[in-house]
């Protein structure tokens, strides 16, 4: 069966993340392949409603504080159906899937932000999302001091600019940023294979080049050669 190729892009808030993403689908596009791009949690109808309920800062005042645990199982069940509906699909037909943040982020936020534990995320991972691995992790992370200064300018921005409501998350103190890029680290140690991790303060299209250069070197050749009908 045709298989596909799963990137997925990982990082703190603020971490340029989803900026390279849409420049590699950009590339990727222009070579002939076919990409799908998809972000978490969002980007099916369920996935939706549940981003709206985790990352609204208006949702605890009318739902009340929300549970650790309860968080991350919203995000898994908005993971599952991703995957249901999105990601095994466009892998069994032979797409390139980018998807902005995936179970590392639970590892990371939830694990180590939240202190839940890596064990937890991995058994839940294993049990709801059939232990999808990706192929390739893209994880941007700086040093600490650039990440936190980087996640609260950012957090600034979404607060007094753009007036952005999704900002539940964005108003964790430092520690709990700490651990999450504590817990990213780990997980880089652990997963050298698949990850790769871009730690330097290069300019946007340094990084750009870097990630394309290293995609590029990993693609299989069913899905580096592109098909007429994919053209
Ligand atoms: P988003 O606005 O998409 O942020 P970013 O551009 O930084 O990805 O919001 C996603 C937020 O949800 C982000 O703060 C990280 C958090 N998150 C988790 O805590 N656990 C998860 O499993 C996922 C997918 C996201």
């Amino acid at each position: 069966m045709a298989r596909g190729f799963f990137i997925t892009f990982e990082g703190l808030d603020g971490s340029g993340k989803t900026t390279q993403l849409h420049r590699l689908a950009a590339h990727l596009t222009c070579t002939g392949r076919d990409v799908v791009t998809l972000r978490q949690p969002g980007s099916t109808p369920l996935g939706d409603r549940i981003r709206g309920v985790l990352l609204d800062s208006g949702s605890e005042a009318t739902l009340g504080p929300i549970a650790p645990n309860a968080e991350l199982a919203l995000m898994f069940a908005d993971r599952a159906q991703a995957i249901a509906e999105v990601i095994q699909p466009a892998l069994d037909a032979g797409s390139i899937v980018l998807c902005d943040r995936f179970t590392d982020s639970s590892e990371a936020y939830q694990g180590g932000g939240r202190m839940l534990g890596t064990a937890r995320v991995l058994a839940l991972h294993a049990a709801i999302c059939d232990n999808l691995q990706p192929d390739m992790t893209l994880l941007l992370l700086p040093d600490l001091q650039t990440s936190l200064a980087r996640a609260r300018r950012r957090n600034q921005r979404h607060i007094e600019v753009e007036g952005s409501d999704e900002n539940r998350f964005e108003r964790e103190s430092d520690e709990f940023y700490i651990r999450i890029h504590a817990a990213y680290r780990a997980i880089a140690v652990r997963e050298s294979q698949r990850v790769l991790t871009l730690t330097d303060d290069a300019s946007i299209d340094v990084i750009e080049g870097q990630i394309r250069d290293a995609v590029d070197a990993r693609l299989p050749q069913a899905v580096s050669a592109p098909t007429a009908s994919s053209r």
